[in-house]
């Protein structure tokens, strides 16, 4: 019912030798597979990675994206910019956005709208902090999120991101059971917003997915694959993660 997708996000790190690197680890190596695989490296790198990854059937997608379409907003670039670049998809509320550079929800709904009018996915990523976490709040916080981020979204052209922070490059990874609920909550979340597509969109967990966590968490019926931090910078790591996705 639902293929598989995993996306590497380098976050700023990375440069034009693993754009390269990446290329060769993975010639031949996607051709039989069903899998989708993304890699997001900083802007800069986008339209190399895009020419260098085609080939080896790796999409790219970019980190984040501006609130605007243009205008003066010094240091901005726009979702259409990101895809002229190569982007297929953008990361819009990776929690770091959400807490080192003040992200908002509002100003995350309006990524997702630049995101889905340039004709690219959006990856909306949810998360609860531990404190959240111990004062069982998870379910009320995901659900704001939720809420908030794609009260106007287009439900057909969406990826959906479950990162708990605390799992996020501390080597703590949620438990496939603790995932698994949390997914399955996500999509009873879409089952009454968004029915159709209920089935179909894919929900994909983040937070120190590694080679050798990567198949359990996988194996979870509303995982559909994942989000990867600092294992996506060792072309054998991520070529390790992506082959748990089946
Ligand atoms: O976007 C990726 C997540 O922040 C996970 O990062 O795999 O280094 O924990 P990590």
């Amino acid at each position: 019912m639902r293929t598989s997708l995993v996306i590497a996000n380098w976050k700023l790190n990375g440069d034009l030798a693993l754009v390269k690197e990446m290329a060769t680890h993975f010639a031949g190596l996607l051709k039989d597979t069903t899998t989708t695989v993304v890699v997001c490296p900083p802007a800069v790198y986008l339209k190399a990675a895009e020419i260098a990854l085609a080939p080896v059937n790796i999409k790219v997608g970019a980190q984040n994206c501006a609130a605007h379409t243009d205008g003066a907003f010094t240091g901005e670039i726009s979702a259409q910019m990101m895809r002229e670049c190569g982007a297929s998809y953008v990361l819009v509320g990776h929690s770091e956005r959400r807490a080192i550079f003040g992200e908002s929800d509002d100003v995350l709904a309006e990524k997702i709208a630049r995101v889905q009018e340039s004709e690219l996915t959006p990856v909306f990523c949810v998360g609860e902090t531990l404190e959240e976490r111990e004062a069982d709040a998870v379910e009320s916080v995901i659900e704001a999120q939720l809420n908030a981020g794609l009260a106007q979204a287009d439900f057909s052209n969406l990826v959906i991101a479950y990162e708990p922070v605390w799992a996020i490059g501390t080597g703590k990874t949620a438990s496939p059971e603790q995932a698994q609920e949390v997914h399955a909550m996500i999509r009873r979340w879409l089952r009454d917003k968004a029915p159709e597509q209920a089935d179909t969109l894919q929900i994909l967990y983040g937070g120190s997915v590694k080679a050798d966590n990567a198949d359990t968490l996988f194996n979870q019926p509303d995982i559909d694959g994942g989000l990867v931090g600092g294992a996506s910078l060792s072309p054998e790591q991520f070529d390790a993660i992506c082959k748990a996705a089946k």
